[in-house]
């Protein structure tokens, strides 16, 4: 990301006053899929792509918001009760209030912001713009005295109470909490979270996106997320003496005996987060070993998983994922919330051209359009940069 750049639309679109600087990331996420909203464990790291914004208080109580990227502007009011219209405005407009929540007496300011995180590619650009906010209106209005678990916790209520998405934690997370060169282990139920090296010699991380986004992938997910509860009600009727909040509490005895109490639907999408909580747990393990073989065997479950269980798949996600398979590529699956986005890959270093030329050439011959490619840099969190 650019400085210069946004410095220099700022000054163009507002009175030509320099204001603050802050930049928060988008996130990976090794293994751990839809388990966060299942109060279960996830793999995340922050990446060097992300949303940078320059912000400065304009004396008012009107918030002046120019998206570099869409050529937009929207002006609304600190204490407005609905709100703006504009999707992206609506994450800017979330934050203002939670961090209002929050204590933050904010008042009115001018912003312009970019992003090079790509959208719409699972990397969680929300969840970026969210972060980048939070940071700099806990600097600009509020001392810093919001926590950081705060800012992610203002990004993740942003999402449910003004953008309809019900999403877990684990975006919001990874984008204020990120470390170069680490990824993060997230316990989503105690909060607990462990920095984990990770810098394979002999392997990249790569992302190889689709460049597909489905519609109605919000109310999808937020599907996706009503079968967990439904499961979980059905245990909670059943199994009075046992304390079940999320599937995390849940084994794959009580799911048999659900089983018939729950749409046969609803009980597959249970299964994948069971079986999904299982291989989180053999991949730790396995990268305590330094075994990616194990890591990569898991990946290739967890897509099988999204793809015929959680039906978070699509065509051209199962045949960037044969491909990476044919080539002999380590382990590769579906990152994110599914519905389109990228596949993230685990190649050896000497596989790693012959696995980029085949998938651009197999996947533009049957969908007629490239995948982009983007290798995984793991970087730090929110910060101010200037
Ligand atoms: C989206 C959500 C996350 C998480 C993932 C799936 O990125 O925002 O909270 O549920 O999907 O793992």
């Amino acid at each position: 990301m650019d400085i210069e750049f946004v410095r220099s639309r700022f000054i163009k679109h507002f009175d030509g006053k320099t204001g603050s600087i802050y930049a928060a990331p988008g996130r990976i996420n090794l293994i751990g899929e839809h388990t966060d909203y299942n109060g279960g464990f996830v793999f995340p790291g922050a990446v060097d792509k992300g949303i940078m914004c320059e912000i400065r208080p304009n004396g008012t109580d009107k918030v002046n918001a120019y998206s570099i990227d869409l050529k937009d502007r929207v002006e609304f009011g600190v204490n407005d009760q609905s709100g703006p219209k504009a999707s992206w405005a609506r994450y800017i407009y979330g934050i203002v209030q939670e961090m209002k929540k929050n204590g933050v007496d904010v008042k009115g300011f001018n912003t312009a912001f970019a992003g090079d995180v790509p959208l719409g590619a699972g990397m969680s650009s929300s969840a970026a713009l969210e972060s980048c906010f939070a940071y700099a209106i806990n600097d600009q209005f509020g001392d810093n005295k919001v926590s950081k678990w705060d800012m992610v916790l203002a990004g993740q209520a942003t999402e449910h109470n003004y953008c309809g998405v019900n999403c877990g934690i684990m975006d919001q997370f990874a984008s204020v909490f990120g470390q170069e060169g680490k990824l993060m282990r997230l316990d989503c139920r105690s909060r607990e979270f462990e920095y984990f090296p990770f810098k394979p010699n002999e392997y990249k991380l790569v992302l190889v996106d689709s460049v597909v986004k489905h519609e109605l992938a919000s109310s999808a997910y937020n599907d996706r997320r009503k079968s967990c509860e439904n499961v979980v009600a059905a245990m909670q009727k059943k199994f009075t003496d046992k304390k079940i909040e999320t599937l995390r509490d849940a084994d794959w005895d009580m799911l048999e005996a659900v089983k018939n109490d729950v749409s046969d639907e609803d009980a597959l999408r249970a299964k994948f987060v069971l079986g999904e909580k299982d291989r989180v747990l053999a991949v730790c393990d396995a990268l305590n070993k330094g075994d990616y073989e194990t890591v990569g065997k898991n990946m290739y479950e967890t897509h099988y998983g999204l793809s015929k269980e959680y039906e978070v798949s699509c065509n051209e996600l199962d045949y960037l994922n044969d491909i990476a398979k044919e080539t002999g590529v380590t382990g590769s699956r579906i990152m994110g919330g599914g519905f389109g986005g990228c596949t993230i890959n685990l190649v050896k270093n000497e596989l790693y051209d012959k696995f980029i030329a085949n998938a651009k050439e197999k996947y533009t011959a049957k969908f007629g359009h490239a995948p982009k490619v983007y290798d995984v840099i793991i970087s730090d969190g929110a910060r101010k940069v200037e």
